[in-house]
């Protein structure tokens, strides 16, 4: 096969709308022989780690913010949920980026979620002891459901304050914006955001009005509170957006590193041998599950000046792809980049992206998964998988299982 056939193989297979099961073997071919590809349409897809990292840490690359949507998609800002999307911080640019991080840092700092690792830790408890119940007589009970997503779920719900009767309630109309994102902001699927950001602001602009009078310690307050040393404050279209956002952010992302993470462990019983008696020592596990099988696997930018990437000229405006899953698997900055191995040496990966966007919420998504993993492996001696997972349908950013049976053995 030709390099130029093998190229157009692997993108097909990457982007085919019926899924892609194993993307790793595309990514290579991509990495090998056409690390800035220029696709059809005139997006360029990038594979390695070097140019990934490159454009997520340099500004002249930017977020498609509200102007950009305004220049290629005019009118797409009449739907509330591209007008609340436009407001999160993940879709601005400096210098308004910075303000929006800055206020919202202010109430999700490292030291605040470390005072949640108590209520974490119960919460991973009492949800190991539902899992345990579903079980019954020898019957699989489904992971994801059962866990993965309860709990982080049920974190970032106490962190913002909502009240918990509320939370079943917000998953999935939170789940329908991300939703439309995947489906490119058109059909359907954005009508049904639309609905759901509108009910989403409706529910959330009670909440703020409540705790404006009546102020508790969490994260709604405090966002209410924060204002910037000139006094500038959030607007209610950037706190509502942005609530929305920590919402959404927080939970289907952690979930997969949950889901993706304990797949790994449970097809090389070996590896869950390992970590059974070492799980002291959990940190560098969960940092090679996110460079294994990243819970996000695509970033976008676009140039805002004329550029290059691997040899390859970018006008003005061109959009840019990102590969963070191809990244995470670079040969050139991890030997053997396919194996899971939890003693390599650590070279930061781009799960959590880099560079100004870098993750608010990495810290949160690593404590509950150090706390998870751990208590998982002590409460089910025999886990093991059921069947064999099937990955999420489509070329989506979210890289996870829709469903994740095990049969949790004798307890
Ligand atoms: C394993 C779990 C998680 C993964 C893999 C993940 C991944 C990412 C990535 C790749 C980005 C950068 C996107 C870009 O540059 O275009 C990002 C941004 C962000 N994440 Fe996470 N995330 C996780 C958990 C969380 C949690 C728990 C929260 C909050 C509760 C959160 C909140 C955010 C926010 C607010 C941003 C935007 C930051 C900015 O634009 O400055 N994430 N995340």
């Amino acid at each position: 096969m030709t390099e130029a056939t093998a190229v157009r193989r692997a993108v097909r297979s990457l982007f085919d709308p019926r899924g892609c099961p194993d993307p790793y073997p595309h990514y290579a071919v991509l990495r090998t022989h056409a690390p800035a590809l220029r696709l059809p349409d005139g997006r360029i897809l990038l594979s390695r780690h070097a140019e990934c990292d490159r454009v997520l840490r340099n500004p002249a690359f930017r977020v498609e913010d509200e102007q950009w949507m305004d220049a290629n998609l005019p009118g797409a800002g009449e739907h509330p949920a591209v007008h609340s999307l436009m407001a999160e911080m993940v879709n601005c640019n400096p210098p308004h980026h910075e303000r929006l991080r800055r206020l919202v840092g202010t109430a999700f700092s490292p030291r605040r979620i470390a005072e949640l690792r108590p209520a974490v830790t119960a919460l991973v408890d009492s949800l190991l002891d539902r899992l345990a119940a579903g079980a019954g007589a020898g019957a699989a009970v489904d992971f994801m459901s059962g866990f993965a997503l309860p709990l982080p779920i049920t974190v970032i719900g106490e962190l913002l304050g909502l009240p918990e009767a509320d939370r079943a309630w917000f998953a999935p109309r939170v789940e329908a914006v991300t939703r439309a994102i995947e489906q490119d902001l058109t059909g359907e699927a954005l009508k049904t955001a639309d609905r759901a950001v509108e009910e989403l602001w409706e529910r959330l602009g009670d909440l703020v009005e409540q705790r404006r009078r009546d102020p508790r310690p969490d994260l709604v307050s405090t966002l209410i509170a924060a204002r910037e040393a000139d006094g500038d404050r959030l607007s209610r279209r950037e706190l509502l957006a942005n609530l929305v956002l920590l919402y959404s952010a927080g939970y289907e992302t952690t979930s997969n590193l949950l889901g993706n993470g304990l797949a790994t462990l449970l097809s090389r019983p070996e590896l869950l041998a390992r970590l059974r008696a070492e799980s002291g020592r959990i940190g560098p596990w969960v940092e090679e599950m996110l460079r294994h099988t990243p819970p996000i696997t695509l970033a976008s930018r676009w140039a805002a000046e004329d550029t290059e990437l691997a040899g390859v000229p970018l006008r003005r405006g061109a959009e840019v792809l990102l590969l963070l899953g191809s990244a995470n698997r670079d040969e050139s900055r991890y030997p053997d980049p396919d194996r899971f191995d939890p003693d390599r040496p650590v070279a930061a990966n781009l799960a959590f992206g880099a560079g100004a966007h870098y993750c608010l919420g990495a810290v949160l998504a690593r404590m509950e998964a150090e706390i998870a993993f751990p208590a998982l492996l002590a409460r089910f001696p025999d886990i093991a998988l059921a069947q064999l997972p099937e990955r999420r349908q489509g070329f989506g950013a979210l890289n996870g299982f829709a469903e994740l049976p095990l049969l949790l053995g004798t307890r």
